[in-house]
């Protein structure tokens, strides 16, 4: 178990959990090897199908490649992400003006994503990704995630470079065979860590029969 690592450190599980958002705005400042090491041991520890482990972790501190990316995920936000923002109303759980405060962290990571000191790429080994595949993947996603949190490290999950597929995965060399799945830019945390805003637990959760109340639970 990782030690807590300075004031926004934490080693309670549940904690961690409910505390673990989207972190967008990021420090440029180095994060120790020793750091990152941690990070993809939790991700390492994770379950695939079948104990497979046809994962490869890509840390990327090239800035060029990491600019050679940003360039598309620049592009996708101008293109669909912000457009879509702008017209859609606010997610469960999310008042219009942290809505608003959540797209303009969205455009601060799109401007500054290659400054983050530190990606992490998710690839799997395969040519067809789909949801079964995926989820062999995902898991060791969010383990890291939580273990950037746990060591008090800002990340985001990210997938819009996926729109550019092709182009990114030639930018980051990933080889044929391979695709990647996330990309997690990592740093210390500009703002603070904070709860989730997520909707009622009560109306995403039924007990025996479909859309039939969970009694007792909020
Ligand atoms: C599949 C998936 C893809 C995501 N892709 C992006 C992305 O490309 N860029 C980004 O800034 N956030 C991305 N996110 C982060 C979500 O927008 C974010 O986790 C969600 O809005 C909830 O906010 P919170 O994590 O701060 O609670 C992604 C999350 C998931 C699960």
């Amino acid at each position: 178990m990782p030690e807590a690592q300075g004031p926004t450190g934490s080693t309670d599980v549940f904690e961690i959990m409910h505390t673990t958002r989207a972190m967008r705005r990021l420090k440029p400042d180095p994060i120790p090897d020793e750091l990152i090491f941690k990070i993809l041991a939790a991700g390492q520890k994770a379950a695939s199908g079948g104990n497979t482990q046809r994962w490869r972790f890509l840390v990327l501190k090239d800035p060029a490649k990491k600019k050679a990316v940003q360039v598309y995920y620049k592009k996708a936000f101008d293109e669909v992400v912000g457009p879509r923002y702008d017209n859609s109303p606010p997610p469960p759980g999310q008042s219009a003006e942290s809505y608003r405060r959540t797209r303009a962290a969205n455009q601060y990571l799109t401007d500054h994503y290659h400054e983050a000191p530190v990606w992490i790429v998710a690839c799997l080994e395969g040519a067809n990704p789909g949801r079964s595949v995926g989820a062999s993947i995902y898991p060791a996603v969010q383990n890291m995630l939580l273990a950037a949190r746990a060591l008090g490290l800002g990340a985001t999950l990210t997938t819009r470079h996926l729109q550019y597929e092709k182009e990114t995965e030639a930018a980051m060399g990933i080889p044929p065979g391979f695709h990647s799945y996330a990309i997690l830019p990592i740093g210390y945390p500009i703002g603070r860590f904070g709860p989730v805003g997520r909707g009622p637990l009560s109306e995403v959760v039924y007990l025996d029969d479909w859309g039939k109340p969970y009694p007792g639970l909020e």
